[in-house]
């Protein structure tokens, strides 16, 4: 059994070896060029009071008491995502950004909708001492797999029911004045039978720009490997629409005159 403590420098050492997603000084732990005159150093990890902070969320959230994150990505480079059994944490170094993504998600919870990806709990504190800002939400099976390439598995009915659970979603952050800003099949994922929304990073002002459903049909577009001439011509007509309602009744009407099921 690892220590509190052990546990907290595993996790720094596996997870956080890019300076900055708690302090500037708890990630010292990995081997790496030192300044002055090139050479490798070997850093030791500190177990900082931000690191404190980390091991509690996911105590919180585990139930299991500490439990190591199974993976662990940092894709864009502003936010780190530790991935767990059944939630996920998502560490960013940027307040700005946590405030946005963060407001994104309470108010979609509060809305109720089901298609959008549901948070469960959050700390930001920044202060001397201190530099934390982490989501904590539900997880889901991303759509888009990497092994080597980039694989998608979905039949045409299922990407007809992907536009109509995402659809949803978009009405949902539409309404409440945003745009998702990068509305594509990297940032959907499955929890259960539905297709649900993640990754509010890009998310921006609805009245500044608005081009989901462009992008949400181009990616499914460029996706979909069988697509008949119909259907084609279908995705393209809907594709210029800016608002989520119209979009939506014309995929219902389409499915419906076609039987599409799902
Ligand atoms: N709730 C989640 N459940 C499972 N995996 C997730 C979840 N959130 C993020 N991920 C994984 O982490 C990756 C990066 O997270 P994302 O929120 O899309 O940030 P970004 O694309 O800005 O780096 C995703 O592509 C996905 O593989
Ligand atoms: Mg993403």
């Amino acid at each position: 059994m690892l220590s509190r403590k052990q546990l907290g420098i595993s996790i720094i050492q596996r997870c956080l070896r890019d300076d900055g997603y708690l302090t500037q000084r708890c990630v010292d732990c990995s081997d790496r060029k030192d300044g002055k005159d090139g050479k490798f150093v070997k850093f030791v990890a500190k177990y900082t009071p931000s690191v404190e902070i980390l091991l509690q969320l996911i105590e919180q959230n585990s139930g299991k008491g500490l439990i190591l994150p199974e993976k662990v990505v940092s894709s864009s480079g502003s936010v780190l995502v530790m991935v767990f059994d059944n939630f996920v944490i998502k560490l960013f170094q940027n307040r700005k950004t946590f405030n946005k993504v963060g407001n994104v998600l309470n108010c979609a919870y509060e809305s109720g909708c089901d298609f959008i990806v549901k948070m469960k709990d959050w700390v930001s504190i920044q202060n001397e001492k201190i530099r934390i800002h982490a989501i904590v939400t539900e997880k889901l099976t991303p759509i888009v797999t990497y092994t080597g390439d980039r694989k998608l598995n979905l039949k045409n009915n299922e990407i007809f029911k992907l536009f109509h659970d995402i659809g949803i979603a978009l009405d949902t952050i539409h309404k409440l004045g945003y745009t998702q800003g990068d509305c594509t099949l990297d940032n959907i994922g499955r929890i259960g039978k539905k297709f649900v929304l993640f990754d509010f990073n890009c998310a921006g002002r609805i009245e500044v720009r608005n081009d989901d459903i462009a992008f949400l049909v181009k990616s499914a577009k460029f996706n979909l490997k069988k697509m008949d001439e119909k259907e084609k011509d279908f995705l393209e007509y809907v594709s210029s629409f800016k608002n989520s309602i119209t979009f939506l009744s014309n995929i219902k009407e389409y499915c419906k005159e076609y039987d599409i099921e799902f």
